[in-house]
């Protein structure tokens, strides 16, 4: 199959990229699109034909539900069954926004995009591109991260790109992803809210919103449910081994690591502007890749960039990734989750 790329500008008129996609979108085709977090390949949600494309072309496991995207409330209420007082109060605050809500679904919704649970999962990206195409192609699109099953997810077209080229028609590029890690996904048919899978939109937010504690499910894959299907798969781990570096002294920490390094074995580090900057020469000589995660005391900038890093060392053919690790709190459960993945042998 041939894959298309094409650019999209926020001014671009009809009969443009969007279009194109659209019309693929309703003929059940898919189309990988950015958000604001992650680019997603989409179809059409209702169509279990064009669902079932997205599993063959990411070669992802059939029981591991996808998110529905939607532009409007009236979209959102035609995938799922029931909105909760908790539900529509969230809704309001953090859409359009990287916060992915399980609900009750209904009947249109096929058992393809959730995996054979009663329920959904659905949220309205934050990002121009994607609320157009929904809006374009007028259909609710299920998208999960486009990247290939057990690689890191794309927060560029690029990344995408090396995924994903010929097996699928049509790549939106948008340029790269401002947030860079998946959503939030909040489970509300349990007994209070469960955040399944850390994101932007952070505990302390949604206790805030919500006025009452809002518990994080375990992350061990033993400990994984029904309910939070996606957590019992292994996800991206590199070739080589990923260490996550205690914030509070990197530099120590970095010395130690080389000490163990094999002969001929390639090292990446992945670090904050504040610790390379600080890095002893000699040890920055034996570290042939080196990427920053941008400044320690800004948060968002690791985030955004941990995807990509890591996809770097991997294709640098690093057989030790050290990574700066972040303070568990806000975002940085969110980055310290993803890492933690990462590094699972
Ligand atoms: O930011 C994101 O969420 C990106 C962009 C494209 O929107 N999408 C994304 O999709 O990360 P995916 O498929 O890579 O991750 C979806 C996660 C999985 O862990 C899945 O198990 C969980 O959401 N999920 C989806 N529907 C669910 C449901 N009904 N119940 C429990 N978990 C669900
Ligand atoms: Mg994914």
């Amino acid at each position: 199959m041939e894959t298309a790329c094409l650019h999209w500008q926020e001014n671009e008129g009809p009969g443009g990229a969007i279009q194109t996609a659209a019309a693929l979108l309703r003929d059940g085709g898919l189309v990988a699109f950015p958000t604001e977090t992650v680019y997603g390949l989409g179809a059409n949600a209702l169509d279990a034909a064009a669902c079932r494309r997205i599993f063959a072309a990411k070669g992802r496991p059939a029981d591991n539900p996808l998110i529905v995207h939607i532009a409007d409330m009236a979209q959102a209420e035609t995938v799922c069954a029931a909105w909760p007082p908790e539900a529509r109060l969230l809704a309001a605050k953090f859409w359009p926004g990287p916060l992915t809500l399980v609900l009750p679904r209904r009947r249109a919704v096929p058992p393809e995009v959730t995996g054979g649970l009663d329920t959904v999962g659905v949220r309205m990206p934050a990002h121009p591109l994607a609320l157009a195409l929904i809006r374009a192609a007028a259909l609710p699109l299920a998208a999960p991260s486009a990247n290939l099953s057990g690689k890191p997810s794309p927060t560029a077209a690029a990344h995408v790109w090396q995924d994903l080229r010929g097996r699928v028609p049509l790549i939106l590029d948008g340029g790269p992803c401002p947030i860079g890690l998946e959503s939030t996904v909040l489970d509300l048919t349990a007994d209070g809210p469960v955040i399944l899978r850390p994101g932007a939109v952070t505990a302390e937010d949604l206790a805030a919103a919500l006025g009452r504690t809002v518990r994080t499910a375990g992350e061990s894959a033993a400990g994984a449910g029904p309910k939070a299907p996606g957590m019992k798969y292994r996800h991206y781990a590199p070739e080589g081994r990923v260490v996550p570096l205690d914030p509070a002294d990197p530099g120590r920490q970095i010395a130690e690591r080389l000490r163990g390094v094999r002969p001929g074995e390639r090292v990446a580090l992945l670090a904050s502007d504040e610790t390379l900057a600080g890095l002893d020469a000699a040890l920055r000589a034996r570290i042939p890749v080196i990427y920053s995660l941008g400044s320690a005391r800004l948060p968002a900038q690791g985030a955004a960039r941990l995807f990509a890093g890591l996809r770097l060392a991997d294709e640098q053919r690093a057989g030790l990734i050290l990574v700066q690790a972040a303070e568990e709190i806000g975002l940085g459960a969110a980055f310290m989750n993803r890492l933690r993945k990462a590094a699972l042998e």
